[in-house]
């Protein structure tokens, strides 16, 4: 009942067929995408992955040609030899509407299930079963054209970097720790009984390797592995544009990163202006209650701390209060105001207080407290005008070292924006954050932890602190934030061998310990190591951001859900007992939590 592909010779892409072919003959390859049977003629929507194209079977002219689409079922694979023609009706939905192909000969190449999703753009399958069938999945326009996409950033980058003279150079993935905050996925060794490989969480020691090694300019694609929590924006596999740099100074690894997003974002047909902003860390959150702050859109955070002074006993809050002016959102609704208020909780608010500026005057909550003469000076005094809605917030619990109440009025910003409207899909706010405090301060493990990895550079005049005070010692890091989302970091690294000593003993490393985990690293700085250093962007993310996706797991070919899973090919499974038996494992019966606990 089939057909051979035999000498057939494909012409094109069906998506690809346009006006100028009108008159010729085609040979086209594809999955019946839709049939559609009207007795004499019978219409085939053919797809590949240009798109559809449509392709008609006449009875009277060919009637063999009709026999085989009278045969065929959506998702059957199919060669046609046919000739183009203008369409009456052009279909303006298809890029190839204005033509369609009359079928001479129609060939069988394998018949389909019944796909249990249809096949098209708005799916109404959920998320698992779109998983599940992921090759089914892929085989609609959008993950096509989102595959596509990152195909084309990813070459875009390789192609700018080997003008910029960096070499692409592969690195482990059976290897041992490195350290990035997340734990680790291990690899059994059959041949070192009871010893384990690590999937690298980056290559960030390599990569500083390679700068010891002369190799002067090192860039990577590289599937990185890291075991945490995962979000719409982390998997427990992604691929890093990593790279590192000898002899930088930062601006020229800021210089090599805005040339690689201007050719990057130029897929979708955006421009960039460079230099892009820069902001240190502190001023982020004062302004922006957030370390990626999403500069789309002004509302800044105002503080009104001093305003709200008398009301600090009745509402009982503690720390700083910000105001935001969110334009045009007096008129709210009740309930869109209570979900602002759940949200500004949920991220640990005590208390969310509103002013609304309307034409009668100005109407708020803490008029009662304050008076509603203050209440109309802290109005004008915010700039806010007719129609605006103010919204203030303290924090519910103040986290030693960090401004709570600003981190928390950073969200609600978000929120307020992302209901205004204010988030354009079309604008593309790059920034530099840098400043960032080299240590951040552990309550639960009463220790200092790296905010970034411990091989972030030390700002020169803070290396005295490094013992004395190390919460205020400064580091040589930065992050590239694009629209809100933590695209990049990356440091000026330590090249000295005595200071990365002295920060693994910050960090409550022992001598002992430093050695057994980075002994080999230790070793490498003390062999005329130059100054170096790099960063690392999220390539998932980045094509996401371009593509106007909400999740990563839409620009990723085969992702993970968020139970780390991979529905499809069923990982993480089950073993043989002989194959652990080789690798000397046995497997513990899951410990059942015991009664009462948590
Ligand atoms: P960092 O850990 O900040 O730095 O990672 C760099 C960038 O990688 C992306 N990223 C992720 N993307 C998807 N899923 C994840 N689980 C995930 N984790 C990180 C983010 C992030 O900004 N070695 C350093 C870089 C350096 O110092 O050069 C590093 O890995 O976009």
């Amino acid at each position: 009942m089939f057909d051979s592909l035999g000498e057939l010779k494909r012409t094109g892409y069906c998506g690809d067929l346009r006006v100028a072919d009108a008159g010729r003959n085609v040979v086209l390859m594809g999955w019946v995408h839709r049939r559609r049977d009207l007795g004499q003629l019978i219409f085939l929507d053919l797809r590949d992955r240009a798109g559809i194209c449509q392709v008609v079977c006449n009875r009277d002219q060919y009637s063999e040609a009709h026999a085989k689409a009278d045969e065929v079922r959506p998702e059957y694979v199919v060669a046609v030899e046919g000739r183009v023609f203008r369409r009456q009706r052009p279909n303006p939905e298809l890029a190839s509407g204005d033509v369609e192909v009359m079928a001479m000969r129609v060939h069988i190449l394998n018949n389909a299930k019944t796909p249990p999703f249809q096949i098209e753009d708005e799916t109404n399958a959920n998320e698992e079963t779109r998983l599940r069938y992921r090759y089914l999945d892929l085989r609609r326009h959008k993950p096509h054209r989102n595959i596509a996409l990152r195909h084309r950033v990813v070459f875009e980058i390789r192609k700018v970097l080997d003008d910029l003279g960096f070499y692409e150079i592969e690195t482990p993935m059976l290897t041992r720790s490195t350290p990035e905050g997340a734990r680790d996925y291990l690899v059994p060794s059959r041949i070192h009984h009871g010893q384990f490989y690590a999937l690298p969480q980056s290559p960030q020691i390599f990569k500083q390797i390679l700068m010891i090694s002369g190799m002067d300019r090192y860039f990577q694609i590289v599937r990185c592995f890291r075991d945490e929590d995962l979000r719409a924006d982390r998997q427990p596999e992604f691929t890093q544009l990593d790279l590192e740099m000898s002899f930088p100074r930062q601006q020229d690894i800021f210089e090599v990163i805005e040339r690689v997003m201007e050719r990057a974002i130029s897929v979708i047909g955006a421009m960039v202006r460079r230099p892009f902003r820069h902001m240190q860390y502190k001023d982020a959150i004062r302004r922006y209650g957030s370390d990626k702050p999403d500069l789309r859109f002004g509302m800044e955070l105002q503080d009104v701390t001093k305003f709200l002074e008398p009301a600090r006993a009745t509402f009982g809050f503690e720390g700083n209060v910000y105001a935001l002016v969110a334009q045009g959102a007096a008129a709210w609704s009740r309930k869109q105001l209570d979900e602002l208020a759940e949200l500004g909780k949920g991220a640990g608010a005590k208390a969310i207080y509103t002013i609304k500026v309307t034409p009668e005057g100005v109407a708020s909550s803490l008029d009662k407290t304050l008076g509603a003469d203050a209440v109309t000076n802290l109005a004008k005094s915010l700039g806010a005008k007719r129609g605006d809605l103010i919204v203030a917030l303290a924090a519910k619990e103040q986290i030693p070292g960090t401004d709570s109440a600003a981190l928390v009025a950073g969200q609600v910003r978000l929120r307020l924006a992302e209901q205004l409207g204010l988030m354009s899909k079309d604008r593309w706010e790059f920034l530099w954050v840098t400043g960032f405090p080299l240590f951040e301060w552990s309550e639960a493990e009463k220790k200092w932890n790296s905010a970034q990895h411990p091989f972030t550079g030390i700002v020169e005049e803070d290396l005295e602190k490094l013992e004395s005070a190390p919460g205020e010692v400064r580091s040589k890091g930065y992050d590239l934030v694009l629209n809100g989302v933590e695209l990049g970091s990356g440091s000026i690294r330590i090249h000295r061998q005595d200071v990365q000593a002295r920060v693994f003993k910050a960090l409550g490393l022992s001598d002992e310990t430093a050695r057994q985990r980075f002994g080999f690293f230790l070793d490498a700085l003390t062999y005329g190591t130059p100054p170096h250093g790099g960063i690392a962007l999220g390539i998932d993310r980045m094509v996401a951001l371009f593509a106007g996706e909400k999740s990563i797991r839409e620009v990723i070919a085969f992702p993970k859900t968020t139970a780390a899973q991979d529905l499809m090919a069923e990982s993480p499974s089950n073993v043989d007992d002989d194959q652990l038996d080789q690798l000397g494992i046995q497997v513990k019966p899951k410990e059942k939590p015991t009664a009462g606990g948590a």
